[in-house]
């Protein structure tokens, strides 16, 4: 069960790959723009994430700490929105408000280092 729960350990951070990989490229050098790819990414993160906010294969006596996976899950929230608004602004032919992209960029790792630095 712990290998399990490991192996989803994994998808997740393939998730968060994803993610901040597909914004870092437009970040640095491209046009600062969102893709579809970024959805999947939070996609992936997404259900790894709830899949491993719920207790099974932990440590004996460990438990999930329910406070910061809901902000985490909040914050995923309000990347999607974001993302969502950005790309659909993009259909119609505007551009991604310069706010609303670095905003992805830094939830997303605000994200990464409540994962890391929250004990
Ligand atoms: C953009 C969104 C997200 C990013 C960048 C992210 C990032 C990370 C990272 C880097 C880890 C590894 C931490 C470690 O090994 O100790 C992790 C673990 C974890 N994440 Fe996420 N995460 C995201 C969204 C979510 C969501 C939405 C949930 C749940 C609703 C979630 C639940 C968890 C859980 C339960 C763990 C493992 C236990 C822990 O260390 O907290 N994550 N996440």
């Amino acid at each position: 069960m712990e290998t399990l729960r490991h192996v989803v350990l994994l998808v997740h951070l393939i998730g968060f790959a994803v993610l901040f990989g597909s914004w870092a490229v437009q970040a640095f050098g491209g046009q600062k723009q969102f893709g579809k790819i970024m959805e999947y990414g939070l996609l992936i993160a997404g259900v790894a994430g709830l899949a491993l906010a719920a207790p099974w294969g932990l440590p004996e006596g460990a438990e999930p700490n329910y406070m910061k996976i809901g902000t985490k899950l909040v914050i995923l929230v309000a990347i999607g929105a974001l993302v969502g608004s950005g790309l659909s602004r993009q259909k119609r032919g505007a551009s991604v408000a310069p706010a609303v992209f670095w905003l992805v960029g830094i939830l997303t790792v605000t994200n990464a280092a409540i994962a890391l630095l929250w004990r």
